[in-house]
């Protein structure tokens, strides 16, 4: 997802200040821009302004943060999956997220920040994740309804990011849609079951999920255009290639369908085809809650950072007993 994290720098009191360029930098400004209006990758060795190389980092941490916390709330139900079959799935979905954290964290080092440094920010909770994972998985079909609806999300928001400008993040981002678009299929296929097969109580239980997630989804695509300053830069520099709320709607759009071919019903009173518009019109989005849990009162805000700090500091010998190895073998290299 997690294109959110840049919009809501302005908000956190990140305010940027222009530093004053040398003519040789003016001149590999120029150059840069004009590499980036021809639709040019920029690699890891280019010059690159100092806000763009910032900007990113800064993107590309909180969607690798994002991945590694997203472990969480689905990993709270693998020993508790209803069949082998569902288990092995939810593990392979769950290994997957870890696995696109890492590409992403090594995205992110080819712009001069060690993985340390990255991960310090998110424990000491300087580092933002996406705020979706900071709510509970109560049930069983809370974990279809976050393959479908989360993953649904993830997969409209990071589509685009594969053209971004920096080439690190976007060639990771192929890689990272392909699986996302199995997570979202096999939550799909899981709900799908428990509505044409399961009882009634799991149909109720399906609803009942789709009705908490449906919201907090809608605010994966962060806040409106209008209060989104910092979306213009983001566009110039080809990081961000569709705004939010472009991307929102079309996720509306999408999801409708397939909410009816699941028999649920999205919880929006407001929601109508506008045949004016040829889009779903829907219904207004409690932004206050949104500022909350990015602002870290959210439901689970306490407990995934925690769990986060907990894995690292359990891992501490791993960690020494890796670097001992590598020391070891350095030294009888040398000798
Ligand atoms: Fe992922
Ligand atoms: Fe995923």
């Amino acid at each position: 997802m997690y294109t959110q994290a840049m919009d809501t720098m302005a908000r956190e009191g990140g305010a940027r200040l222009e530093k004053v360029l040398s003519a040789d930098e003016q001149a590999l400004q120029g150059r840069f821009d004009a590499r980036i209006d021809a639709g040019d990758f920029v690699e890891a060795k280019d010059w690159m302004p100092d806000n763009y190389r910032k900007t990113l980092l800064r993107q590309i941490s909180q969607h690798a943060h994002s991945e590694i916390v997203g472990m969480l709330p689905e990993g709270n139900w693998i020993s508790r999956a209803p069949t082998l079959k569902r288990k092995a799935i939810l593990l392979a979905k769950v290994q997957d997220e870890g696995g696109h954290g890492l590409y992403l964290y090594a995205a992110a080092e080819t712009l001069g920040t060690s993985r340390d440094q990255m991960l310090d920010a998110l424990h000491s909770g300087k580092a933002k994740y996406s705020s979706i994972f900071n709510y509970p998985t109560l049930s069983w079909a809370d974990v279809g309804t976050i393959g479908w609806l989360v993953d649904g999300a993830a997969i409209m928001n990071q589509v685009p990011i594969c053209r971004c400008s920096y080439a690190p993040y976007a060639r990771a981002m192929i890689r990272i849609c392909r699986e996302e678009s199995f997570h979202q299929r096999q939550g799909y296929d899981s709900l799908l079951v428990m509505m044409r097969d399961g009882t009634d109580a799991q149909r109720a239980m399906v609803q009942d999920a789709v009705n908490r997630w449906w919201w907090p989804c809608l605010m994966m695509f962060g806040p409106p255009d209008d209060q989104s300053p910092n979306s213009a830069q983001g566009m110039r520099w080809g990081i961000k290639r569709v705004s939010n709320d472009t991307l929102r709607q079309k996720f509306v759009d999408a999801c409708v369908q397939q909410a009816q071919v699941l028999g649920v019903t999205l919880p929006d009173p407001d929601l109508k085809w506008n045949e004016a518009r040829q889009h779903w019109d829907f219904g207004a989005i409690d932004w206050d809650e949104f500022w909350r849990v990015v602002g870290g009162e959210g439901p689970c805000n306490r407990e995934r950072l925690a769990a986060r700090v907990k894995a690292w500091d359990d891992g501490a010998w791993v960690r020494e007993a890796a670097l001992a190895h590598a020391n070891k073998q350095a030294m009888k290299e040398a000798a």
